[in-house]
């Protein structure tokens, strides 16, 4: 039987060390905007959304409120709304189903892969010949828990049936698909920087971006009242601004960004070695990708035995998500139409998220290790 090692004083709490770690960068980005007096859309906003734009390798980043308003102004600005279907994998979080219907669409629920729990091009396509699938407009792809989906064999579905692919990129800042980043792929991403993120503000905050230029214009005025001109509304906006205390503080984080995600995978990398021939399928990364690591999930069949006994022992283990979209009640009526969901019904109940963020220290990786080990001996 292993023996655990006893437990580290504490598991850092995330994302509050990541401030501490740059708390003096950021004081002075935010005193920076406290004293310069102008604090919506100025030149904090204009400067992130040119330095994210580069990093994410695109022409255009829109700084908005949140991610979940993202991907609303997105299909708002591609006028998929009353009538039109959104294909969407179940297994996301809601906020991915919440704007597709904030935006007017209805979504339609899409199956994963088991191993990547990324969007199933086999399922699409299954949608896609289903009664409503006349109705599909658009396909969003969710990189979830950091790995991208299957963006190959998405675009041939969507290029074959005239679909417009859209990313949500919202757990995967710096994954890549083909050494390109993610959110470069499809017609437009959505970005949040909700601060456990792999790019956090210290408040909401969220991104469009693409390389279109008139939809980057038409998410520019939905933003704001669907000016164009200011004080006259051409369309219906609504407000989802980036703030420019938030666009200062993503400043200071975006540079740090490549090597907080290569920490993560290092971390990654322990837990895998760690968990080997034991009953649980960790993450894989593609071969044709490069994991953020937003999360480390596992899949377990005593998940929530397992889950007792780590919080049991201060490991903080939780359930991304207990249930899938189309299991909640606000959108199971949506569930209707789509296509059977076999690979999303068998992962939820068997899905954990282990500790994973960029302060995490060795030790505590290898402690959570020995306790699993020590669960199964
Ligand atoms: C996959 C996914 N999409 C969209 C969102 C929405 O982002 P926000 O919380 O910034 O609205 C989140 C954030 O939780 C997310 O994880």
């Amino acid at each position: 039987m292993t023996t655990a090692k006893s437990a580290p004083s504490c598991f850092s709490a995330y994302p509050l060390e990541d401030y501490r770690a740059h708390r003096e960068d950021i004081q002075q980005a935010v005193q920076r905007v406290l004293e310069r007096g102008h604090y919506i859309l100025g030149s904090e906003v204009a400067a992130f959304e040119q330095e994210f734009a580069s990093f994410v390798g695109v022409a255009h980043s829109i700084g908005v409120a949140n991610g979940t308003d993202a991907i609303e102004l997105l299909l708002r600005a591609l006028e998929i709304n009353g009538g039109s279907s959104v294909a969407v994998p179940s297994q996301t979080a809601v906020a991915s189903v919440s704007a597709v219907v904030r935006a007017g669409a209805a979504p339609l629920f899409v199956d994963v892969d088991p191993v990547t729990f990324t969007m199933l091009p086999e399922s699409l396509e299954q949608a896609i010949h289903s009664p409503i699938g006349r109705q599909l407009k658009a396909v969003l792809a969710v990189a979830l828990y950091g790995h991208p989906a299957d963006m190959d064999g998405l675009r041939r579905l969507c290029d074959e049936h005239n679909l417009i692919l859209l990313e949500d990129c919202a757990q995967s800042h710096g994954a890549t698909y083909h050494g390109t980043s993610v959110g470069s792929i499809g017609r437009g991403a959505a970005f949040s920087f909700y601060p456990t993120k792999n790019l956090g503000a210290i408040g909401d905050g969220g991104s469009v971006v693409t390389n279109d230029t008139a939809l980057a214009e038409k998410v520019r005025w939905l933003r704001q009242y669907g000016w164009r001109e200011r004080y006259i509304s051409d369309f219906e906006g609504i407000n989802s601004r980036l703030d420019e205390l938030q666009a200062a503080i993503l400043r200071v984080k975006l540079p740090l960004l490549a090597a907080k995600n290569k920490r993560r995978r290092s971390l990654a990398a322990i837990y895998e070695k760690g968990l080997s021939n034991l009953p649980i399928q960790t993450p894989v990364s593609r071969p044709c990708c490069e994991h953020a690591y937003h999360l480390y999930v596992i899949r377990v069949k005593q998940r929530d035995a397992l889950m007792k006994y780590l919080t049991s022992r201060n490991i903080p283990a939780a359930r991304h998500y207990p249930a899938a979209a189309h299991q909640q009640r606000a959108y199971a009526f949506f569930a209707q139409r789509s296509p059977p969901l076999p690979n999303t019904e068998a992962l939820v109940p068997e899905i954990l998220s282990l500790p994973l963020h960029p302060y995490l220290a060795e030790d505590e990786v290898e402690y959570t290790v020995d306790v699993i080990r020590q669960f199964f001996a």
